[in-house]
């Protein structure tokens, strides 16, 4: 269990403060860049537009939430923009575009943040990921509830770099961060059928506008996070513990554990990197393989929480079995025998096609 002072402690005032420069990196190239954050005032919207004008970024802070974004516009200093839009409407991401080309230029950055998890029936608002533990089984998913998070997560994404990536191409440079979830990959009674869809096809969009638009210099990246801590998601008690043991690293993540990733694939120090999808998950999603503490006799069949445990066949040790020691020689299997063999059969042979 982490204590209080780590960062990945279920503390939201920790997880809110501002990050320090040791904890995100310094990228000085970042300095009088214009930068665009759909979502800037999420929990961790807020923390990456901090982080950013600290950094010297010329920040826009787009939000539905009007007073919100002044706000934090008024917090970041100027040079500063605050943007009121809905991303998941054409006119109004237009508009946002036409608004930040008159006031700060051009955007060199792009953070497409803007999304969330589902689905508060009373407020329609989508909420953060583990706040509400429901699956399609006990509270079904309607289709207004799949439309809502398509369009706050997805839509919103596409046309946002729709409408900022041309100007990108004009001047033959730029980077795009769009924000995915670990629940992309991994699905979980706490995530939800559009978001798990929305999210998959972020990072689908993302190598997409990646291939198209890497010949005019500009890049297009994903951050896809696990749990972050932030003052609406704080996971407690049980929850907590069960979160904690999925994430090999023992912690649950941080803002500034996305604001690194993020503002290294804004800076030039990523220059040569572009399509990817950057997993801000502390090993959740890295499928590694958890060996014994010396000394420590594990059972063979005691399923790991972080793997996969797939059965052997025909003899062979599984790739896992070997991890966990298993020196059995390698037998081949009958069919194996008899492709090598001199007993090759038809049946062995149609193995092969
Ligand atoms: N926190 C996590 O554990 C976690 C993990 C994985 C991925 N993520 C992703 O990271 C992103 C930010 O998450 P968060 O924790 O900061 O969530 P959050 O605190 O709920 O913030 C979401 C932000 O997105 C904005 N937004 C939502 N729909 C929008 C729309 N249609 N148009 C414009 N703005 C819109 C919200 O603005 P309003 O004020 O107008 O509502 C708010 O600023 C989301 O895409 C989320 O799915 C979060």
């Amino acid at each position: 269990m982490p204590s209080s002072a780590d960062p990945g402690s279920a503390d939201p005032g920790s997880a809110t403060r501002q990050a320090t420069p040791s904890q995100v990196g310094c990228y000085p190239d970042l300095a009088g860049k214009v930068v665009l954050v759909t979502g800037g005032t999420g929990g961790l919207g807020a923390p990456l537009c901090r982080a950013l004008a600290s950094q010297g970024a010329h920040v826009a802070v787009a939000g539905r939430q009007r007073a919100a974004v002044l706000a934090l516009a008024a917090e970041l200093g100027r040079p500063a923009l605050a943007i009121t839009a809905d991303c998941t409407m054409p006119d109004q991401v237009q508009a946002m575009r036409d608004e930040l080309t008159a006031a700060l230029g051009p955007p060199d950055g792009v953070v497409c943040l803007a999304g969330g998890a589902i689905i508060s029936a009373a407020s329609g608002r989508p909420g953060t990921p583990h706040q509400q533990p429901v699956t399609p089984h006990q509270r079904p998913v309607t289709l207004h509830q799949w439309d809502t998070v398509l369009a706050n997560n997805l839509t919103a994404t596409f046309l946002t770099v729709t409408a900022m990536v041309p100007l990108m191409r004009e001047r033959g440079r730029g980077t795009v961060v769009t924000v995915a979830s670990a629940a992309a990959r991994i699905p979980s009674a706490a995530s939800s059928p559009p978001y798990a869809a929305a999210k998959a096809g972020v990072i689908a969009l993302t190598r997409q506008l990646a291939r198209e638009v890497a010949p005019d210099g500009v890049r297009a990246n994903c951050v896809s996070p696990s749990v972050i801590v932030t003052a609406t998601n704080a996971p407690a008690g049980e929850r907590l513990d069960q979160l904690l043991r999925q994430h090999p690293l023992g912690r649950l993540g941080t803002p500034a554990d996305v604001t690194a990733a993020v503002l290294f694939l804004l800076s030039a120090a990523s220059s040569w990197i572009t399509g990817v999808t950057l997993d801000v998950a502390g090993g959740r999603t890295a499928d590694l393989p958890i060996e014994p503490e010396p000394g420590q006799k594990r059972k063979h069949d005691e399923p790991s929480p972080y793997r996969i445990e797939r059965p052997s066949r025909g003899g062979h040790a599984s790739r896992a079995g070997r991890l966990r020691g298993n020196t059995r020689p390698y037998r081949r299997s009958r069919c194996h025998q008899r492709v090598h063999g001199e007993r090759r059969t038809a049946q062995a042979s149609a193995v092969l096609l």
